[in-house]
C-alpha cells in the first residue's frame, strides 16, 4: 500500500514552496539534462507517472505532443495540476503506481520524474510501462540516485573539520527507507543501480544515456548551495527505448 505523503498538509505545504513547485520546471536544477533525454514530442501521445503540479504535462503539449495523460495518488497533486491546465489535451487522473495497468502500445513517451523511489514493485511498474509503449516508444524518467538513497541520517554528518560527508550505508540492502522531509517517515524504496538498470534490460528496454545529475559550473555560480550535489549524486536520470 504506498504511503501518499503528499496528501499530508504539512508535507503538501512544505513540497508546494520548493523552487521547482513555485518556477515550474526552470525551478530544477536537471531540467536541462532530462530535456536532452527526451524525445522529438510532436505528435506524441505522452503518460506522465507521478504528474505531481503538471508542470511537464503542460511543456509536452508546447512542444507539440497530441496527448498527455498524467497520472499521481494525490489528490492534492491532481486538484493542483487540474487547477493550473486549461488544454483540453491534457487528462489527470489520480491512480497509484504500484497497480496502474495503461492500456497496451498506447504511449509514445512514458515520462516519470523523482516518482519510482516510491514505488516497491519496480519490476511490476517497468513490464507494464513497456507494455503501454508502442513499438520505438521511449521512457525517460529520473529517481533519487540509488547512492543518495543509501546516505546514512541525516544525509551528512560533520566531519572533525566541520565539513559535510556523505555516508553510504547498507548500499546492497534494497527496501524501504524512511527520511524525514516535510514530514517525518516518509517512506522511500531503495534498489541499487544494477537492479534498476537489469530490471530495464530484463523487461526488453534498450538503455539509450543514464546521468547521474552534476549541476554545472555556471548553475552553481547562480546558486551557491548547488555545490552541494558535487559530494555525490543525488539524482539519476534514465532514457531507454522500446525496439
Ligand atoms: C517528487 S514529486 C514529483 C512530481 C512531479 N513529477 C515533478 O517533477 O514535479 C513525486 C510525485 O509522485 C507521486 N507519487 C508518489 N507515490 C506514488 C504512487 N505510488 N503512485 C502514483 N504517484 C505517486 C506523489 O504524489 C508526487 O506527486
Amino acid at each position: 500500500m504506498a504511503q501518499n505523503i503528499y496528501d499530508n498538509p504539512d508535507f503538501f505545504a512544505g513540497y508546494s514552496q520548493l523552487p521547482r513547485q513555485v518556477d515550474g520546471l526552470e525551478g530544477a536544477p536537471e531540467w536541462p539534462a532530462i530535456r536532452a533525454l527526451l524525445p522529438e514530442l510532436a505528435d506524441r501521445r505522452v503518460a506522465d507517472l507521478g504528474c505531481g503540479f503538471g508542470w511537464a504535462a503542460r511543456w509536452f503539449r508546447d512542444q507539440g505532443a497530441s496527448s498527455v495523460l498524467g497520472f499521481d495518488l494525490s489528490q492534492n497533486m491532481i486538484e493542483r495540476a487540474r487547477a493550473d491546465t486549461d488544454d483540453a489535451g491534457i487528462e489527470y487522473r489520480i491512480a497509484d503506481l504500484e497497480t496502474l495497468e495503461l492500456p497496451e502500445a498506447a504511449f509514445d513517451l512514458v515520462y516519470s520524474a523523482l516518482t519510482f523511489h516510491y514505488v516497491w514493485d519496480f519490476e511490476r511498474l517497468i513490464r507494464m510501462i513497456h507494455a503501454a509503449l508502442a513499438p520505438g516508444g521511449d521512457l525517460v524518467f529520473t529517481i533519487e540516485h540509488p547512492i543518495f538513497m543509501a546516505a546514512a541520517h541525516p544525509h551528512w554528518t560533520l566531519d572533525k573539520d566541520g565539513r559535510k560527508t556523505w555516508p553510504v550505508n547498507g548500499y546492497s540492502l534494497e527496501g524501504e527507507r524512511r527520511t524525514d522531509w516535510f514530514a517525518k517517515g516518509v517512506l522511500k524504496y531503495h534498489r541499487t543501480l544494477a537492479t534498476t538498470l537489469n530490471t530495464l534490460i530484463g523487461t526488453g528496454f534498450a538503455l539509450r544515456r543514464l546521468e547521474e545529475f552534476a549541476p554545472t559550473a555556471e548553475q552553481i555560480a547562480e546558486i551557491p548551495e548547488l555545490a552541494e550535489e558535487l559530494e555525490r549524486p543525488m539524482m539519476m536520470l534514465v532514457s531507454a527505448h522500446k525496439r
